[in-house]
């Protein structure tokens, strides 16, 4: 075989985690009309069949903004805004209704390509579309009748999973249907917010013109929290519509909203199946901050640990020997309460380090904190110029062997940790390369 074929088998070995990881999970893709008018349109609908093929579940949300502008001003109609929003009249919704479901049409046609030789040989995809949303009027606001202009009401749960659950791709206009018949004209981001939360979707992606969301000075945002959102300078309004829409969405419990271009027609693998991703990343733990331990978190600490010191889980660690360590430790803090902890012991003449203490509360198990911290640790221990860590442990082998130690000697400790070593709990030794 020829080196670039082996190369590329390697990199498909790689992704093999995030297949895995991706594999089962719903995610929600909310796709602007202009990605319809980009040379990419077609590129990035088959890397969405090859989602579809590993196993994700796709929820598809188009708009169709400058269709209808386009349309309207064909047509000769004029077309007011109040607060950012279209004013739909009677007139304009025929428009409105003709451009979504030409794009819809034309997205259905793109998910059933089938040509050989093409990405989407043998694909066979199912796409279903239907009265997922139902919606409201906006009403009269400022004295202003906004017509067909709604807001979502409810999202059909019960629906979507039926079709997830069934292998087929939703698919979802801007239109949404009242129970009084009517049809309304719904922001795109009213729409995939309200979805991802509703079906509990673990990600929402949306396409931007850009990488991703980049500050005032230009530079891409490559991860932040809900709790950064505010502290950020942003000016760009359709930036600043996209970031809300990403903490609106984790707010209202979807884990993670990314911000990716159809610029770029690699965009959507790489974010997926890459470790840095391509665009803006928004996490949902906010109300979870990491952070470096001080004196006041002592009597947090100890609370936390207190049970599996008596369980033989973890060492007995005295508050003054955690009151002169405790800068060694990072913790999770929700609410005001420590939720998790883990501190790192460099031994800088080994080039390596001590991961200890890692717990996290029982109440809060499954959320994979414990990982978090650890790699947190692992990459200050990186900063720190050390290449290998290790734990002694008793009862949670199996867990740091998840995380990749491996087990090792007693005798490859630290000659000061050799000395300190104690022999009635013997503990087990795993190390992790960095
Ligand atoms: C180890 C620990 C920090 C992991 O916390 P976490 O990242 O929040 O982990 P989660 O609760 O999300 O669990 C992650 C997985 O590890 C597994 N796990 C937890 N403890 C384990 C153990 N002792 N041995 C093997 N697997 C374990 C969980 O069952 C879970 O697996 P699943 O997803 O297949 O069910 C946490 O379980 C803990 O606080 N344990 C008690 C303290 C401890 O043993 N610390 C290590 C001292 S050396």
């Amino acid at each position: 075989m020829t080196t670039p074929g082996r190369a590329h088998i390697r990199w498909l070995r790689n992704t093999a985690p995030y297949i895995n990881a991706h594999r089962g999970k719903t995610f929600v893709l909310m796709l602007g009309g202009e990605v319809a008018l980009h040379e990419n349109f077609a590129v990035i609908f088959h890397d969405i069949a090859l989602l579809n093929s590993l196993g994700v579940r796709l929820v598809l949300i188009h708009g169709s903004r400058p269709q209808i502008a386009e349309r309207l001003e064909r047509a000769g109609l004029a077309t007011s805004f109040h607060d950012g929003m279209r004013i739909t009249d009677s007139a304009a919704l025929e428009h409105v209704k003709d451009a979504a479901g030409s794009l819809r049409a034309q997205i259905e046609a793109l998910l059933s390509m089938g040509l050989p030789n093409s990405p989407m040989q043998g694909a066979r995809i199912r796409v279903c579309s239907g009265n997922f949303v139902t919606a409201r009027p906006i009403g009269v606001v400022d004295g202003i009748d906004f017509h067909h202009t709604g807001k979502v009401r409810r999202i059909d749960v019960a629906g979507i999973r039926r079709q997830l659950e069934d292998g087929s791709i939703v698919l979802l206009s801007p239109l949404g249907y009242s129970p009084t018949g009517e049809i309304f004209s719904l922001a795109l981001e009213d729409i995939a917010v309200q979805c991802a939360a509703a079906i509990g979707a673990d990600k929402l992606i949306m396409f931007s013109d850009t990488e991703g969301v980049c500050d005032d000075a230009g530079k891409l945002i490559r991860q932040c929290t809900v709790g950064d959102i505010e502290r950020l300078e942003i000016s760009d309004p359709d930036h600043g519509s996209l970031l809300h829409a990403a903490r609106s969405a984790c707010l209202a419990g979807v884990a993670r909203s990314h911000i990716i271009s159809y610029n770029n027609d690699c965009a959507l693998l790489e974010e997926l199946f890459t470790h840095d991703g391509s665009g803006t990343l928004v996490a949902n733990d906010s109300y979870e901050q990491a952070r470096e331990a001080n004196i006041d978190d002592v009597g947090g600490i100890i609370e936390l640990i207190q049970p599996l010191e008596q369980q033989g889980v973890l060492v007995k660690r005295s508050r003054e020997l955690l009151e002169t360590e405790i800068r060694r430790f990072r913790l999770l803090e929700r609410d005001h309460r420590i939720i998790a902890c883990a501190a790192l012991y460099p031994f800088a003449e080994e080039a390596c380090g001590e991961i200890a203490c890692i717990v996290s509360h029982p109440d809060y198990r499954g959320g994979q904190r414990g990982q978090r911290l650890l790699e947190e640790l692992e990459t200050e221990a990186r900063r720190q110029g050390l290449d290998r860590v290790f734990v002694l442990t008793t009862q949670t082998a199996h867990w740091f062997i998840e995380q990749g130690f491996v087990e090792g000697s007693r005798d490859a400790l630290p000659e000061r940790k050799q000395a300190l070593y104690n022999l009635q709990r013997n503990s087990k030794v795993f190390f992790k390369a960095l």
